[in-house]
């Protein structure tokens, strides 16, 4: 058995990582120098869309999936004729589009902050007056780490908005004063099972995930998310593992974003986890029996973003991820995953591990 990965960033390494413990080959495609999963398999160095690089990729794989939301969607359907390609090209186009993104939340009945779509610069006017101060103004596509976004606290702001992001398709949302932010990630393969993990509690700086815990002391939201999760997983006949943002206000629920791979608020559940989410994204893709997505402990991941730090290397407790790529201002580089049998404990180890790392 043998999987080809289009990307070979740390989700591709840790995808690679799961391969090994499993007994399966990897193929990664990536137009950088040594990519973090070359350590994996062998990677093609070509462009994502590359047709000769895609065509080598299902001539050799048995399945092939992706890490990262920006593969071309026709790219999946140029080898989708020769091999099985998951998670399906429908689920990566809405996902690659805020608009229809929401538009599928609406459609599955999962409640979203207000939104308008916006393509002038009256139509951004016109939606600051539907709904109201402050709105956050998001590029449809491409934004990924807060990137490609602008809130709008006050109408005075509005030119400024148009002068950053004017000139390409956007909307705009309410902004959501919520309580905190969590992530449901879910599993299903092609036999239709699906696994849940427990939510995760994620802080974001700067648009940025920086810390996540898991599991979540909230049966009845949990539920909610879950109920979310399992509408979208049938409704896109989804394969491989997805994640679903959410804004937590009060009981309610907010839909923020999904995406169609693993997920950085996921990363505990390599040591936290019965499996973790690579594991079972591969055995959804390969069509394997799922594996439990219990919880074997409070776990807490700290992200390491820009550097890392020499007290990174020396914890008493944690498990370092080095992705071994270069240091650059804003990039994800590592993270530190920590368990503990309380969630007090867990959330002490957190703190302390967190303040000694940034
Ligand atoms: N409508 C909103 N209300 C409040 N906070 C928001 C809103 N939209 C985004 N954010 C904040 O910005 C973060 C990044 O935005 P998100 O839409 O998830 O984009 P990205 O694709 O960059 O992850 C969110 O996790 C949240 O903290
Ligand atoms: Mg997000």
């Amino acid at each position: 058995m043998k999987i080809g990965i289009i990307g070979a960033g740390q989700l591709g390494q840790m995808l690679g990582h799961a391969a090994r413990d499993l007994g399966v080959e990897c193929q990664f495609i990536d137009p950088s120098d040594s990519p973090p999963a070359g350590d994996c398999g062998d990677v093609i160095q070509r462009p994502f869309d590359d047709a000769a690089a895609l065509a080598e990729l299902a001539a050799t794989c048995d399945v092939i999936t992706y890490e990262f939301e920006n593969v071309p969607v026709e790219a999946l359907h140029q080898i989708g004729g020769n091999v099985p390609v998951f998670p399906p090209a429908d689920a990566l186009r809405h996902a690659q589009d805020r608009l229809d993104e929401k538009r599928l939340f609406e459609q599955l009945d999962i409640p979203l902050p207000g939104y308008r779509a916006i393509d002038s610069r009256e139509d951004m006017i016109a939606a600051v007056d539907a709904l109201g101060l402050p709105v956050v103004i998001k590029t449809r596509r491409l934004g990924y780490d807060g990137k490609g976004q602008f809130v709008i606290k006050d109408r005075s702001d509005i030119d400024a908005a148009w002068i950053e992001l004017g000139g390409t398709a956007l909307i705009a949302e309410q902004w959501v004063a919520f309580d905190y932010e969590v992530s449901c990630i879910g599993v299903r393969n092609s036999d239709g099972d699906i696994a849940i993990y427990p939510l995760s509690h994620n802080i974001h700086e700067g648009g940025i995930l920086r810390i996540s815990r898991s599991p979540v002391d909230n049966p009845a939201l949990a539920e909610k998310a879950e109920g979310y999760m399992r509408r979208m997983l049938s409704h896109l006949d989804y394969v491989g593992v997805l994640a679903l943002e959410l804004f937590v206000s009060g009981e309610d629920l907010l839909a923020n974003e999904f995406a169609p791979r693993v997920h950085n608020s996921g990363h505990w559940t390599i040591e936290g986890s019965n499996t973790s989410q690579f594991e079972n994204h591969l055995r959804a893709v390969m069509n394997r029996p799922l594996g439990s997505t219990a919880s074997v402990d409070h776990a807490g991941m700290i992200n390491l973003i820009g550097e890392i730090p020499d007290a990174a290397r020396t914890l008493d407790s944690g498990f370092l991820h080095d992705y071994g790529k270069d240091a650059r201002p804003g990039r994800k580089l590592g993270h530190i995953t920590v368990t503990a049998d309380t969630a007090e404990r867990r959330d002490e180890l957190v703190d302390t591990i967190s303040r000694s790392v940034t």
